[in-house]
């Protein structure tokens, strides 16, 4: 199929912001046989992270809120939406790191700080603790992580990677925001800029760890193990809402609303979240209206790459996490049948969510990390209704980053946000 005979969706070359549902939904099935991605990758995932946890407490001991790479499940009682009680998952809190790409990223850096530690001989399964023992900061030394990104990513590895000892290159697209590349700097972590768009750092970055033996690279486009590292938060929301006595059924289906770039971090948590609750959960993936990189590639049904510059899109946005122009393949190949469907956003409702978040409930957001919420109050009815309206559900937005968000940036986001909002006085809701 050439980019030519591809009818894309109505109104995805328009930049207008509609919900999509995935033609090709199997809300039963689980991972299917011949996966790249294992049962057995998912359980280890969750065992790996009850050790990495304990690490990530000794290692960001200085930061007290929080429990390594997880984060809150915050009721909102708020009369903005619909349905009126949301619950927010707040990865924008993750005290590593600030984002849901710590999650995949410090995962990835802990479990090749082990099979480093392991192939010099060194036993950390046992005691976690090895990892952080002046003998494994001098094995750690001689390695460098390499890794492209728009910007959370980076963030994520070079914080972890560089506090182990490893070197740390990164590789950052023209949307990477420079208040982090100056933390990345000061963590002593090399950034290398490029101005173009995240599929050519992520190469650039691959290209460079391919000519070295003492180079590891960490490929957002093609890492089981990022979306195993993901993965396990599904396990952490379903005790999360154990604790809180919501019973997730047929009656009461989960939807929930994940902000995606190249697909890993709401892939992962997808691929988790259907082996616990199965037809009962409803996972919908939330795009800016230039960037909808994973809506392009699952409507287009090709089994080859379909970018969003082939159907007219510029790939711009104020969101810089959510800033690809093509997914990934790992993602639509093993958890595409598994996406109930992607809902796209305005520019404009990203800034008037991160105001509106902000005045409701003190969540402190960047762009991207909004988008969930602009997704639900632009699109959550129509897609109940979509799927069943005469059901109660349960909505998760998750809130992808923010809360490390320089007092600068932040205040002209508010900005921004409260002239969209004067603007359109009577949105949302
Ligand atoms: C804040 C934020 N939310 C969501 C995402 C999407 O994650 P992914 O690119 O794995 O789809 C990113 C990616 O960097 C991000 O920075």
């Amino acid at each position: 199929m050439t980019t030519e005979q591809i009818v894309f969706p109505e109104g995805v070359p328009e930049s207008r912001p509609i919900w999509w549902r995935n033609t090709k939904y199997k809300s039963d099935t689980g991972i299917e046989n011949q996966s790249k991605v294992s049962m057995d990758d998912l359980n280890g995932a969750v065992k790996s992270w009850m050790r990495f946890n304990d690490v990530l407490a000794e290692l960001f001991s200085d930061i007290s809120i929080g429990n390594g790479a997880q984060s809150e499940l915050i009721h909102l009682n708020c009369s903005e939406f619909p349905s009126g009680c949301v619950l927010v998952k707040a990865d924008h809190k993750i005290k590593t790191t600030g984002s849901i790409k710590g999650r995949g990223g410090v995962y990835e850096v802990l479990s090749y700080a082990e099979d480093i530690l392991q192939s010099h001989g060194v036993g950390c399964r046992a005691d976690p603790m090895a990892l952080l023992s002046s003998e494994a900061r001098n094995i750690f030394e001689r390695y460098r992580i390499v890794v492209g990104s728009t910007g959370n990513l980076a963030f994520s590895v070079g914080m972890v990677g560089r506090k182990l000892g490893f070197r740390v290159e990164v590789h950052m697209s023209r949307d990477a925001k420079a208040w982090k590349k100056v933390r990345l700097r000061s963590a002593g972590v090399n950034v290398v800029e490029h101005d173009n768009d995240y599929s050519h750092a992520v190469a650039a970055a691959r290209a460079v760890a391919s000519s070295d033996a003492f180079t590891y690279f960490i490929d957002d486009e093609n890492s089981v193990k990022l979306l195993v590292g993901y993965s396990a938060a599904a396990l952490e929301i379903s005790n999360q809402l154990e604790e809180t006595g919501i019973r997730i059924s047929h009656d009461n289906p989960l939807f929930v609303y994940l902000p995606c770039g190249v697909g890993g971090a709401p892939g992962g948590i997808t691929l988790g979240l259907k082996n616990i609750f199965g037809s009962n959960v409803h996972c919908i993936f939330v795009e800016p209206v230039a960037s909808p990189s994973m809506l392009v590639q699952l409507a287009s049904g090709s089994v080859r790459p379909v970018n969003v510059y082939a159907c007219g899109l510029s790939n711009e946005t104020i969101a810089d996490g959510l800033a690809v122009a093509q997914a990934s393949m790992l993602v639509a190949e093993v958890v595409g049948h598994q996406i109930a469907g992607v809902a796209t956003v305005l520019d404009d409702d990203l800034s008037e969510w991160v105001e509106r978040m902000w005045t409701l409930a003190g969540l402190r957001l960047e762009p991207s990390g909004a988008a969930g919420f602009a997704a639900f109050a632009r699109h959550g009815s129509v897609i109940r209704h979509s799927f069943d309206s005469s059901r109660a559900s349960t909505n998760i937005i998750w809130t992808t980053g923010g809360s490390f968000f320089p007092d600068l940036e932040w205040a002209s986001a508010r900005e921004h946000g409260q002239r969209v909002l004067s603007s359109r006085p009577n949105s949302g809701g």
